[in-house]
């Protein structure tokens, strides 16, 4: 049975402000321009593993009256099967981006905070083959439940501890099988349990860099994958992009260093263009990123 990735994952309407310079306590500022896209980690880590060619299922909730959403999400070919419609807003997020391509973003929950035990009873049923991955982020409520219920289930459990609350990481910590941060939620998560970042006990960790790159750790082995230097845009969502791309390479070949590539190649094209989901690229482009920067 090929293997499937359920994400649990949120998805927020992105109102993504270009400025100059970050506004600074007090300060008001006008903005460059303004645009509305589809975002949220999970979404995001979705569309990411789908480019990249995983089976995916998203679990998530939008409001019931939000057409937008649900035609954006459709449009990437993403199933809307488990697709709750919400008596809460969708969750949104407002996004600052300067020229440097660096970003500041406010989120708030909505839809995506209220999730419904129902739901996930509902994604979970039915036979669970053993490459079966069930994924989840922080920006959605119920993951203890979630985690546990999979792991019953026979799943593999990835958690992107992001954006990062210690309760929530710690909760979770001996209940996943792979663990995704960033450096900073690396060394917050590491502090909170007295140990070195790369010893954080979990199977799989994966820490990553943004332009010094990534390490894999996985029962003690680890592995290095630098960077591709590009010009940054926006770098909102080059995480999830990472993360989503090598789950889904990673799952489906079980090669760690072939799926390290392919999630920094598919984050360094996606910083290269405005937005978090419409800013990922399909497999062949990044297949091609891949080829020409080898025979440079
Ligand atoms: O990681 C980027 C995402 O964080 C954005 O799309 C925004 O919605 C927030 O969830």
């Amino acid at each position: 049975m090929s293997s499937r990735i359920i994400n649990f994952g949120s998805i927020n309407i992105d109102h993504v402000y270009n400025v100059t310079q970050m506004p600074i306590a007090g300060e008001t500022i006008s903005a460059k321009s303004y645009k509305k896209f589809l975002g949220g980690k999970g979404i995001n880590q979705s569309i990411a593993a789908f480019k990249a060619g995983a089976k995916l299922i998203h679990v998530g909730a939008i409001a019931e009256d939000d057409a937008w959403t649900y035609a954006e999400i459709e449009k990437f070919g993403i199933n809307c099967n488990h697709l709750d419609k919400s008596r809460h807003s969708t969750g949104h997020a407002i996004i600052f981006v300067d020229d440097t391509g660096e970003n500041e973003i406010v989120i708030f929950g909505g839809a995506n905070q209220n999730l419904e035990v129902s739901q996930i009873e509902k994604a979970l049923d039915g036979p669970t083959g053993n490459k079966d991955w069930v994924l989840i982020q922080t920006e959605t409520n119920l993951l203890t439940e979630i985690a546990v219920k999979a792991k019953i289930k026979g799943f593999k459990v990835a958690y992107a501890a992001a954006p990062f609350v210690e309760e929530i990481a710690l909760e979770l910590i001996d209940k996943i099988d792979f663990l995704a941060v960033n450096e900073g939620e690396a060394s917050q998560l590491a502090k909170a349990l007295n140990v070195d970042p790369d010893n954080i006990p979990v199977p799989g960790l994966l820490i990553t860099r943004g332009a010094k790159g990534a390490t894999l750790i996985e029962n003690g082995k680890k592995l290095q994958q630098s960077a591709f230097e590009v010009k940054a845009v926006d770098t909102t969502g080059a995480g999830d992009t990472f993360l989503g791309s090598f789950l889904s390479v990673y799952i489906e070949d079980g090669n760690a260093a072939m799926a390290l590539e392919y999630a920094a190649a598919a984050s360094a094209v996606q910083v290269t263009r405005a937005g978090a989901a419409v800013a990922i690229p399909d497999r062949q482009k990044v297949e091609a990123f891949l080829e020409l920067r080898k025979t440079k």
